[in-house]
């Protein structure tokens, strides 16, 4: 069995050996070795925190280790040492992923506890958000009602409510259905089953990841239903992430749906998390990949990265998300155009692979208008708008590597969004760093991975089937000093 101090030294005597040409400049990638999931993400003790699935010994999935990351503008992450080890009897098999809150000035995490073929739950406390001691399992297979599965049964979100702590579990019941269960708790420690908070017919699996909030006075659950069947453009990738908006009645468990959609239409993200800032707003931040891929970076000893945090709002019952606003603390050099007529293709300057773009165009005089990214002689990736499919469409098939896809998805390589345009008027925001796109548009997101060759450093922006009109172009540089 390893522990903490195996795992910190093969760290520090590993880490110099990891090639970096895909390591995002602000996306929280691992020292090393394999990341998953956000664990635990959370303001505490005057900064940011957030744990990951951890298995540094390689760069696939193993027995799952707690990492950690700090932060104090949730756009810089610091590697911390790694916080918990599967080192105890009942959690041998792995630390799985979990949640956090802050009590009587502690950390305290629950976390699923892995052994053999039973997940159980578990939680640790932190005087200091570093060093964490284990308090051994809190919620036995034992406690599990009749009807759902003993081993799928997984990912506390843990939340306190007038003056009681809960948690909801993701699980399946046993003929199959996704689901999650509310528990309630008076001190942490022991924890009685309230009821079935959700359960997801389109998923054939298990609901992963649960996460609680509320925003404007509105309750807002999130989850990760594994195997959703696609429904349109709804749920291409293998696995989504959804939102629920409505009322969870503490009592019964139950979730009254008031509105409800997917998270990212893009590619790769999955397992959110939010957490509130000092100054109230709620973030969310989730694990920028996806399950059953290959993956490219798993020659250069590291996979996977988190996705940039992003700022949650809710309008007319939709989950609206913008980047962190401290991202604009690191633009530097700017270029601007307005009210331009854009035929064919327009080169943008070189300000290399961290870059923020913020476009409008006007779309009535043609069919296609986006931009093209990370080009060279024989790459590029396209973002653009079809005005004749009225969808957004995010095209990696050319960037120059190729990601196989899983069983249940038709392709990694393209994917159509929604996109409200007001009016004739579509804007794109777009989120740059060596190897990934996150895209914002009026109500919705597209996340990607894009691994191109290191010069493969051109943009443009591009139409077709007519003329479009730069309503408003804002490029910015992001530059992060040596990190
Ligand atoms: C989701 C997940 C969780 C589990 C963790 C294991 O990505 O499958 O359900 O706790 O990963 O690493």
């Amino acid at each position: 069995m390893k522990n903490l101090q195996d795992a910190n030294l093969y760290i520090k005597n590993n880490q110099e050996k990891v090639n970096s040409r895909y390591r995002g400049k602000y996306h929280a990638c691992p020292p090393i070795g394999w990341m998953n999931d956000p664990n635990g993400f959370i303001f505490a003790f005057g900064k940011y925190h957030l744990f990951y699935q951890f298995h540094p010994y390689s760069t696939v999935w193993g027995p799952m280790h707690w990492g950690h990351f700090s932060s104090t503008d949730l756009v810089k992450w610091e590697d911390e040492p790694v916080a918990l080890a599967p080192d105890m009897p009942y959690d041998k098999d792995g630390c799985f992923s979990g949640t956090s809150l802050v009590h009587d000035d502690k950390l305290y995490v629950m976390y699923t506890s892995v052994c053999g073929e039973y997940q159980t739950q578990a939680l640790a406390v932190s005087a200091d958000g570093v060093n964490f001691e284990k308090l051994g399992e809190v919620i036995s297979t034992e406690q599990i009602p009749q009807g759902s599965s003993t081993v799928d049964f997984r990912d506390p979100k843990l939340f306190e409510e007038g003056g009681k702590f809960y948690c909801l579990i993701g699980s399946r019941t046993t003929e199959g259905v996704a689901q999650l269960l509310l528990f309630s708790s008076e001190n942490l420690l022991n924890w009685n089953y309230v009821g079935v908070a959700y359960r997801e017919n389109r998923s054939e699996f298990v609901c992963e990841c649960p996460d609680f909030f509320r925003l404007n006075g509105v309750d807002i659950l999130l989850t990760s239903p594994q195997n959703m069947k696609q429904d349109g453009i709804n749920f291409q990738n293998q696995h989504s992430t959804i939102y629920l908006a409505g009322k969870l009645n503490l009592k019964t468990g139950a979730f009254e749906i008031s509105s409800q959609g997917e998270l990212d239409g893009g590619f790769d993200f999955y397992a959110a998390q939010t957490t509130k800032t000092p100054d109230g707003r709620i973030v969310m931040i989730a694990w920028q990949a996806m399950w059953d891929r290959t993956n490219i970076t798993s020659i250069d000893g590291w996979a996977n990265s988190m996705t940039l945090p992003r700022e949650l709002s809710l309008k007319d019952g939709i989950l609206l998300q913008a980047p962190v606003r401290e991202i604009a603390n690191y633009r530097r050099k700017h270029f601007q155009l307005q009210n331009q007529e854009l035929n064919d293709k327009f080169a943008l300057p070189d300000f290399g692979k961290t870059q923020e773009m913020i476009v409008t165009f006007d779309v009535e005089q043609t069919q296609k208008v986006g931009v093209k990214i990370f080009c060279g002689a024989e790459h590029e990736t396209l973002i653009y708008y079809d005005k004749q499919l009225d969808c957004v469409v995010f095209d990696r098939s050319k960037m120059g590597k190729k990601i196989e896809h899983g069983n249940n998805e038709d392709n990694a390589d393209l994917r159509y969004g929604k996109c409200s345009c007001s009016g004739d008027k579509v804007t794109m925001w777009l989120l740059l760093d060596v190897s990934s796109c996150e895209v914002f548009f009026a109500d919705s997101v597209m996340t990607g991975n894009i691994y191109a060759d290191e010069n493969d450093k051109n943009c443009y922006l591009f139409t077709e089937g007519g003329t479009a009109n730069i309503i408003e172009l804002d490029l910015f540089e992001l530059e992060f000093g040596g990190k």
